[in-house]
């Protein structure tokens, strides 16, 4: 396993789509809760690690709405490797379609991973990856 670099371009680039709304007409809170788990699983496994379950999210909190057309962008930074735990740091922004040039930070969250085996038990994580 090798020591990976910050990674400046986002693990998750995607644009918000009709299907993604709640009865509101804006994005799904759901929505963003899974691109957060999915980006921050994709930093995880930058390390070099096998496969991963999500143990924990923390607070999220929504400050901004969401719109169908948003670029929702997630940046993703491992904060911590533990011994069989791994906690990234996800931001999520949106950049609206009517301004490209402005972007909205509209969430961030920490979410951890443990590495585990193919029964589902965890696993010591190498000790060449670290942040
Ligand atoms: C993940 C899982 C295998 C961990 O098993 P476990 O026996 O509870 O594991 P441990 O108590 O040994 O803890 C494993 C690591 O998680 C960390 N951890 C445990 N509870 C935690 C919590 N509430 N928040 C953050 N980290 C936590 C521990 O500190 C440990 O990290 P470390 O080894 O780096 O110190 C088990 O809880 C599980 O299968 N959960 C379901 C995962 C899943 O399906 N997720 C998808 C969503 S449904």
């Amino acid at each position: 396993m090798t020591t990976i670099p910050d990674d400046p371009h986002p693990a998750i680039r995607v644009c918000m789509m009709p299907a993604d709304t709640n009865a509101h007409g804006t994005i799904f809170g759901g929505k963003i809760l899974s691109l957060i788990d999915q980006a921050g699983a994709i930093a995880a496994h930058r390390l070099g690690v096998g496969r991963v379950v999500t143990i924990a999210m923390r607070e999220v909190v929504f400050t901004h709405p969401v719109r169908v057309g948003d670029i929702v962008s997630c940046y993703a930074e491992v904060l911590r490797v533990g011994r069989t735990s791994i906690t990234v740091c996800v931001r999520v922004v949106a950049h609206r379609p009517t301004d490209i040039k402005r972007s909205v930070e509209v969430t961030k969250a920490e979410a951890v991973y443990v590495s585990i085996d193919e029964t589902g038990r965890p696993i010591p994580i190498d000790a060449g990856a670290s942040v």
